[in-house]
């Protein structure tokens, strides 16, 4: 089913597993916020799902009682971990188990750096898992075209929920066929392995400024646009680092608001490299390493 992004995607996905009687959607700790507020905004309750550096805790599954659990297994949001092989498999054996459905959200799966792709979760139990891919990291966010690669007995429910009888509202055509033209002349795959060797270019930038940090580790550098700096726990906090950063003009994001609950926890922040142009971009890691840096420091926030 294509579908405007992923989050649109969830919002067809959501009231299906609901009138399904899924209850309880586990959703992983710390996750994208907006996605719980979607999902609570459906009727569903939301239940942490731990992650460590193997990736979503999948042994707390059987104690949270869920019907569905929503993962980024290639690329953990934010903290950037894969899902260990060991952990898929038991998400799995959990799904077919509990007949519970698993959401597979590979929002940035084309950007790996490292290694090979990593293999989607959705090819191991293609009647639980729903796969859902976008195209807001590899053409824009703007465009708003994703889809759901659904288990047979999902299809017809959720085009149903899109139907012109709910306000259905498709993608426009013309970006599909062009999105398609793109696939089949290959020109999505030049386009793909350019901007790959392009942003690791500017990972690595990026890491080679955050080398010099005191007390500074980068996670999840493998892939993806973004990384997530942990900073030690009590040389700073990230609202330290916000007033920091916002005096000087630039956007941050912080772990706080991605876990499900407010604590002491090692302060964090996620720097997106994606977005600066390139004529602006070695100048603007220098500046978000200087936030951070006169944060550390316990500096005053500084105008440019
Ligand atoms: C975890 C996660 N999932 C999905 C998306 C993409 O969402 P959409 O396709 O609705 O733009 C993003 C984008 O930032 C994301 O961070």
């Amino acid at each position: 089913v294509i579908c405007a992004g992923f989050g649109h995607g969830l919002s067809l996905l959501a009231p299906v597993l609901r009138d399904a009687g899924a209850g309880t959607v586990a959703m992983e700790d710390p996750c994208l916020p907006v996605h719980r507020t979607l999902i609570a905004g459906h009727g569903l309750a939301v239940a942490p799902l731990p992650v460590d550096d193997a990736g979503a805790r999948t042994d707390r599954l059987d104690a949270i009682g869920a019907g569905a659990v929503i993962v980024t297994p290639a690329h953990q949001y934010p903290t950037g971990v894969t899902l260990q092989p060991g952990r898929r498999a038991a998400l799995v054996v959990w799904a077919r188990r509990e007949g519970a459905c698993v959401i597979e959200d590979d929002y940035d799966g084309e950007f790996r750096f490292d290694r090979q792709p990593v293999g989607a979760v959705q090819g191991l139990a293609p009647d639980q898992v729903v796969y859902a891919g976008t195209v807001s990291k590899t053409l824009a966010p703007g465009v708003r075209l994703g889809w759901l690669v659904l288990p047979p007995r999902l299809v017809d429910p959720v085009v149903a929920m899109n139907g012109m009888a709910r306000g259905g509202w498709t993608p426009p055509v013309l970006e599909q066929l062009t999105l398609a033209e793109l696939i089949v002349t290959g020109r999505f795959d030049a386009h793909l392995r350019r901007l790959r060797a392009a942003y690791r270019a500017r990972r690595d930038t990026l890491l080679a400024a955050l080398a010099d940090l005191p007390g500074a580790r980068p996670r999840g550098i493998a892939a993806g646009l973004h990384l997530l700096v942990l900073l030690p726990r009590r040389a700073t906090t990230e609202a330290g680092i916000r007033a920091r950063a916002e005096a000087r003009g630039i956007a941050l994001a912080y772990l706080g608001p991605h876990r499900h609950r407010r604590g002491d926890h090692r302060p964090g922040v996620v720097i997106g490299f994606a977005r600066p142009p390139a004529s602006r971009f070695d100048r603007s890691v220098r500046e978000a390493v200087d936030v951070l840096r006169s944060a550390l420091a316990g500096q005053p926030a500084q105008l440019p």
